[in-house]
Order: C-alpha cells, then sequence, then structure tokens
C-alpha cells in the first residue's frame, strides 16, 4: 500500500461520511518540529525518562525541574507551525462535520483553523494554580525562552501563593472533567474515526477506537509505524500526517 495512495477503502468511507472523528497524537504534530512523546529525550533532557518527568510524583519532588522541561515545550510548540496534516483537517472542517479528540497538549489544531478540539491531555498554555483547592487560572503568558533550562522556578498563584503548573494531565491524574465522555459522544456519534499519529498505549484515550468499532464505525489508523491499535483497526495506511491526510481531504474535495 502506496503512502502517496489513498487507500480505495478509505476513499469510499471518506466519502459516504458526513460526520468524522480525529483522534490525534503526537504523531501529528511530528512534522512541525515538535518531537513525539517518546522521542523528546534529546539534548539537556537526555538523562530524563519523559514518562517520569510528566508524572505527579516528579512535580511534588521537584517542581523547578517539572516546571523547566514544560517552559521548553512551550517554546518548541509556540515556535513551531501547523503542518500540512492540520491544515487540511481544518480545510475539511469547512465543508464536513470534523471533530477532533487530541491527546496532544500543543495548539497546532486551534492554529490550523480547528475550533472543535477536545484537548484529553489538558493544554500547555494553560497555566493553573497546582494547589488543588484553589486551582486558580494562572493569567500571565509563559516567557518564551530561547534556550532549555533544566530548572526555572514555578511562579506563585497571585490568589493563594502555590506554585504554578502547566494545565496537562500528568501520569497519576485525572483527565479534566467531561472530556473522556466527550470524546466518546463524539466517536459513537460519526460514520469514519480516524486514528492519527499516535502510539495507542495510554489509557483511556486508546480505549475510543475499540469504543467505535464496538459500534460499527470504521476506524483507520494513519501512522508510519505499527502500533498496538493496528491489530484492532479496519485498515492501516502507513503514511505520515502531512503526507497522508492532504490527499485524505483531496480524495473528498467536491470536482471543480
Ligand atoms: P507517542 O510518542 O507515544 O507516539 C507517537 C506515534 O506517532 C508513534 O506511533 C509514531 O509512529 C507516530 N508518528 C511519528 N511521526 C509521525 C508522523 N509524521 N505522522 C503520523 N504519525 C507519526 O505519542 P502519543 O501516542 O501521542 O500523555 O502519546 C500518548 C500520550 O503518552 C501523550 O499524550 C502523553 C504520553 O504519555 C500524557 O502526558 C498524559
Amino acid at each position: 500500500m502506496s503512502a502517496d495512495l489513498v487507500p480505495d477503502e478509505l476513499v469510499a468511507w471518506v466519502r459516504q461520511a458526513t460526520t468524522v472523528t480525529v483522534l490525534t497524537g503526537a504523531g501529528m504534530s511530528a512534522e512541525s518540529g515538535i518531537a513525539t512523546f517518546r522521542d523528546a529525550q534529546t539534548g539537556l533532557w537526555e538523562r530524563y525518562d519523559p514518562m517520569q518527568i510528566a508524572s505527579v510524583d516528579a512535580w511534588l519532588s521537584d517542581p523547578s525541574l517539572v516546571y523547566g522541561w514544560y517552559v521548553w515545550r512551550v517554546a518548541v510548540a509556540h515556535a513551531a507551525a501547523p503542518n500540512a496534516g492540520h491544515l487540511a483537517l481544518a480545510d475539511w472542517a469547512r465543508r464536513t462535520r470534523v471533530r477532533i479528540v487530541t491527546q496532544n497538549v500543543d495548539d497546532l489544531h486551534e492554529r490550523a483553523g480547528n475550533s472543535d478540539v477536545v484537548h484529553l491531555h489538558g493544554e500547555l498554555m494553560a497555566l493553573r494554580c497546582s494547589d488543588e483547592w484553589c486551582g486558580a487560572p494562572y493569567d500571565q503568558p509563559l516567557p518564551i525562552v530561547s534556550e532549555p533550562t533544566e530548572r526555572v522556578t514555578p511562579p506563585p498563584c497571585s490568589v493563594c501563593g502555590a506554585p504554578v503548573r502547566p494545565g496537562v494531565v500528568w501520569f497519576g491524574e485525572m483527565l479534566p472533567e467531561g472530556a473522556m465522555d466527550t470524546a466518546a459522544d463524539l466517536v459513537l456519534g460519526s460514520d469514519l474515526v480516524l486514528v492519527v499519529g499516535t502510539s495507542g498505549i495510554v489509557y483511556p484515550a486508546a480505549m475510543l477506537p475499540d469504543l467505535a468499532r464496538g459500534h460499527g464505525v470504521p476506524v483507520v489508523e494513519i501512522n508510519p509505524e505499527a502500533t498496538d491499535l493496528s491489530d484492532r483497526v479496519d485498515l492501516c495506511w502507513r503514511t505520515t500526517a502531512a503526507r497522508g491526510l492532504p490527499l485524505l481531504v483531496g480524495s473528498d474535495a467536491p470536482a471543480p
């Protein structure tokens, strides 16, 4: 199956679908220059396991290290631009009901023009107080740094003085209230589900493709590599987000 040719079966599903849900993961933003979650161990962060840094335990034992890591991730996300895959989904949403459910904490789908986006794992730019009783939003923007710094002291909450934290979901935390229910409703109300750029190993997000298939909604994986989900979808298309999605959306374009 060619990376540059939309599989016939997928073209047929795309043309029939009036409502589509696209589940995206870190691979969606890879061609925008944002390393995937499991590839983020470069440079200064080589010594650290991202799975450990993005955790409640890491925050409690070393908040400055965790904050420093997110300050750098914000800088990387800020410097990145939506890629051809993000732009194709936004284009598609202008003529079809396309909803995005993302595990990504960047805002590239929104910057591409998609307004219907559920962030299962929170949002990088949304800071809030780390005290669970206070939780006040922090409205100062994060500084955009040009170089990574290993440790950055989190600023104090302007209401209670507790350290401010990024509004993302860490290992050991629940998803934002209602996010999974909303995502499940979107998937169940779709004619087609696309799964783009996720390794499918983090739950509960990885349950969504199974939920769709269990209800007879076709599920297609778009990923250059095989994943834990590959055996549990209707079709795998081995291509990348920025290569495949423009072709896929083009296959649904009205005739000139
Ligand atoms: P991963 O880093 O686990 O997986 C990225 C996936 O993207 C892999 O399957 C790659 O093959 C694929 N990929 C790479 N480049 C691609 C491209 N150009 N186009 C399409 N696919 C590409 O990222 P996620 O599955 O998103 O959670 O990780 C899920 C969650 O695990 C993250 O949201 C994060 C992490 O722990 C939390 O922080 C709670």
